[in-house]
């Protein structure tokens, strides 16, 4: 049908293609947030302070020409502050986000699997045609690792000291000595940080990625902790002997391609005066709602194609939940179904999750 120029209002196409570049130079300084982290150059400029884009070179042993580049487009998309005279910074501020591993709002390190979450793009088509997804492990080891750098943080800095003392009994239970495991565990950071805080408690990680478990094995041997065993779910499910006090779920029961038999399993996992924590990302009940008020929607449904709904499709029959697929009213119908009869939602100040403390 051809177009009437007439109708077009060229005030609006303006406004169209403005918010389709602001798009592109998000996804290119995407891009550029991946080499500032992978090459170091984020840690570089915290610990230098101010420098040109020689002394940068001389100091990361990288060429003056290309840091150059790098420096003036990230000053440019107000990342780092130029100083004048050619000398650029990093305030302290966007240091916590860019450079500080153990800061709560270090965000740099999600950007690390770029080059393979959008290398899937080649192959999504074919999902859209055939209705499959790709499994997690579709993004490799560096899948992994992008997820464990994107929520290590808040399991480093908010789980023991912040989110654990705010359910019922639990933390006089893990003191004590109790059994505790974490279903699709990736890549153990949460277990790890608690097996820490809690040497008398024994601690199980359950996961079906060959990835995400070599990096669990990883980060347990680097930590020294003695009291973490993780389990390939493949083969060694959670056993259904309502022997564990505490089960946690983090982000994973929306990529999940049978989450009901996930939960049904958790139930029976679980003693029946025990806990289950279950960390999910903030969506609202339908669609209409995450339109008008989730500003994290269009990124969240993005995360969704690429990685969340395609792995929860990546066998037949999959339920596909998807990123925002596990709000509240789903949360609460399926834990019921389950057998599950308490349910309580906690605020852990984090803008991507939602929490709930849900009991037999
Ligand atoms: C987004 S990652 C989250 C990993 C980890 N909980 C974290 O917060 O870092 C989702 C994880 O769920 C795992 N997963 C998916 N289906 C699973 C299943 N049926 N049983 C166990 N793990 C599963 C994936 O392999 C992946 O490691």
């Amino acid at each position: 049908m051809a177009t009437n120029q007439n109708a077009i209002n060229m005030e609006k196409v303006q406004a169209s293609a403005e918010r389709v570049l602001g798009l592109l130079s998000g996804a290119v300084l995407s891009g550029m947030i991946y080499l500032g982290d992978r090459m170091g150059l984020y840690q570089a400029l915290q610990e230098s302070g101010p420098v040109t884009s020689l002394d940068l070179a001389q100091r990361t042993g990288l060429h003056e020409r290309w840091i150059r580049e790098w420096l003036q487009g990230q000053a440019a998309a107000g990342l780092i502050t130029y100083e004048g005279e050619g000398k650029f910074s990093l305030s302290p501020e966007d240091a916590m986000v860019l450079a500080n591993e153990l800061s709560p709002m270090f965000l740099a390190g999600g950007f690390c699997a770029l080059p393979q979450q959008m290398a899937v793009l080649e192959r999504l088509p074919e999902s859209f045609q055939t209705g499959l997804g790709l499994p997690y492990d579709a993004f490799g080891l560096e899948g992994a690792r992008g997820i464990e750098r994107l929520l290590a943080p808040w399991f480093r800095t908010v789980l023991v000291p912040v989110a654990l003392p705010k359910l019922e009994g639990v933390v006089a239970k893990l003191e004590a000595g109790a059994r505790a495991a974490d279903v699709g565990c990736g890549a153990g950071v949460s277990l790890i940080e608690m097996a820490k805080a809690y040497p008398r408690s024994e601690f199980h990680g359950y996961d079906i990625s060959k990835y995400a478990l070599t990096r669990a094995e990883a980060n347990k041997a680097q930590a020294g902790v003695r009291n973490v065993t993780f389990h390939d779910a493949n083969g060694d499910a959670l056993p259904a002997n309502a022997s564990f006090d505490f089960l946690t779920t983090f982000d994973c029961l929306h990529d999940m391609t049978n989450p009901a038999a996930v939960i049904r399993a958790i139930r029976q996992a679980l003693r029946s005066d025990g806990t289950w924590l279950i960390a999910d990302i903030h969506g609202k009940g339908t669609f209409e709602e995450n339109l008008a008020e989730n500003p994290l929607a269009p990124m969240m449904y993005g995360f969704s194609v690429l990685s969340c709904m395609s792995s929860a499709l990546s066998e037949p029959g999959g339920a596909g939940l998807g990123t925002l697929g596990f709000p509240e009213p789903v949360a609460r119908k399926m834990v019921t179904e389950a057998g599950f009869t308490r349910f309580q939602s906690h605020d852990f100040n984090n803008p991507i999750n939602a929490y709930y403390e849900v009991r037999p």
